[in-house]
């Protein structure tokens, strides 16, 4: 299965020279880290002999609340890459590289080609850019990084566009034939698709689908998604409202299909749990994620991550405990899928493609048939 799988994502992406999509995500990456240096530059010059703590800075800089595990990934990365120093001993940071206004614009105007080159739509590259602009009137949540995105309130347009890009292509053509494999094994074959969002994961699956016998359950956490899904769907396919967070929709399912979303879970582990005891034996589940976060993502789309006030963040006591990560790494998935009784079948895109650069991956895994593992 894993080769006719291959097969079909790189047919989706071979328009691509994939080789030059590396070079292009660095730029867009390392073209946020002006923009974050001068918003922690706020906090005041960290002159020689200055050292401060993550929560003197954020003080400094009026981080609100909600937002400060952001800015504490700003400092992570600042850090990695060689702009501010943090002292082991005592964690505090110091000797923040200065940075002008004109580097923040300079570096900003590198995004719009980068984010082209990685098959994002324009009005995607623009989001980018305003939002480093923006950078501490959003730290600040004196603006939502929704006012940005949603520039002319068509919410899901721009949510689509976000992840209308060349690895997403690539994993949505990948999640597709996984789905056919699997009906030809195995149909008919009852299907949960979690946070499906825009869809764009369900498009690929519901091709993949097409001439078996299938019972399709598309789900979110939004009635906005699954009126949208209606709308776009049809009778073809169920749905409903499912939080991965709570009580999930009665199963037992064949396949279960998470595109961008598992990492919502408050605590991984106990959802991997849950997705086990909805699976039926020997059930596949199909999980694209991203495993790295992306520094124009941490200037941009991160801030829809932060939790309301008093709300928890994802992955506080979980494997992410202490990390202000979002997204798991390739490793956690691995090794969180093994140790909640789910065997992985497929990895893509391979360890040597190009693509690996983008940091997003697919995974299927297969649910133990023993009791829980
Ligand atoms: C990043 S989007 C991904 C959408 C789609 N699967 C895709 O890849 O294009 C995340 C989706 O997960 C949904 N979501 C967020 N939190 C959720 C939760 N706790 N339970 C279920 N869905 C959730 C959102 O409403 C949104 O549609």
């Amino acid at each position: 299965m894993w080769s006719e799988v291959t097969a079909a994502a790189e047919a989706a992406v071979d328009d691509v020279d994939i080789s030059s999509l590396p070079a292009a995500m660095r730029t867009l990456d390392t073209a946020a880290l002006p923009a974050m240096a001068r918003a922690v530059g706020r906090a005041g010059p960290f002159r020689p002999g200055i050292r401060r703590s993550g929560d003197q800075i954020a003080d400094r800089v009026r981080v609100a609340p909600r937002h400060r595990w952001l800015l504490g990934r700003w400092l992570t990365v600042l850090c990695e890459e060689g702009l501010l120093q943090r002292d082991p001993d005592t964690g505090l940071f110091h000797a923040l590289h200065p940075v002008r206004r004109r580097d923040v614009d300079e570096a900003a105007a590198t995004v719009p080609g980068a984010a082209a080159a990685l098959g994002y739509p324009a009005e995607i590259g623009d989001f980018f850019v305003a939002a480093l602009a923006d950078a501490p009137k959003l730290l600040a949540d004196e603006l939502a990084v929704q006012t940005l995105l949603f520039r002319d309130g068509e919410l899901a347009a721009a949510d689509g566009a976000y992840r209308d890009n060349v690895i997403n292509r690539y994993l949505n053509a990948a999640a597709g034939r996984i789905l056919h494999a699997e009906a030809r094994r195995r149909a008919p074959l009852r299907v949960l698709e979690l946070g499906a969002g825009v869809g764009g994961t369900t498009t690929a699956a519901v091709a993949g689908l097409a001439g078996f016998d299938v019972d399709y359950l598309f789900t979110d956490v939004s009635q906005f998604f699954l009126d949208a899904g209606r709308h776009r769907f049809g009778d073809s396919l169920r749905y409903a409202i499912a939080d991965i967070n709570a009580r999930l929709v009665p199963g037992p399912f064949d396949v279960v299909l998470a595109a961008n979303v598992l990492h919502n879970a408050t605590h991984i582990g106990r959802l991997l749990d849950r997705l086990h005891a909805v699976l039926a034996p020997g059930g596949l589940l199909v999980v694209i994620e991203s495993c790295r976060e992306h520094y124009q993502a941490l200037t941009s789309m991160q801030f829809l991550m932060s939790p309301r006030e008093g709300m928890p963040r994802p992955g506080t006591d979980d494997v992410r405990a202490g990390t202000d990560r979002i997204f798991l790494t390739r490793d956690e998935w691995l090794g969180q899928l093994a140790a909640h009784g789910f065997r992985t079948e497929i990895e893509l895109p391979e360890p040597t493609s190009p693509l690996t650069a983008l940091a997003q991956h697919v995974f299927t895994a297969r649910s133990s048939t023993d009791e829980q593992g």
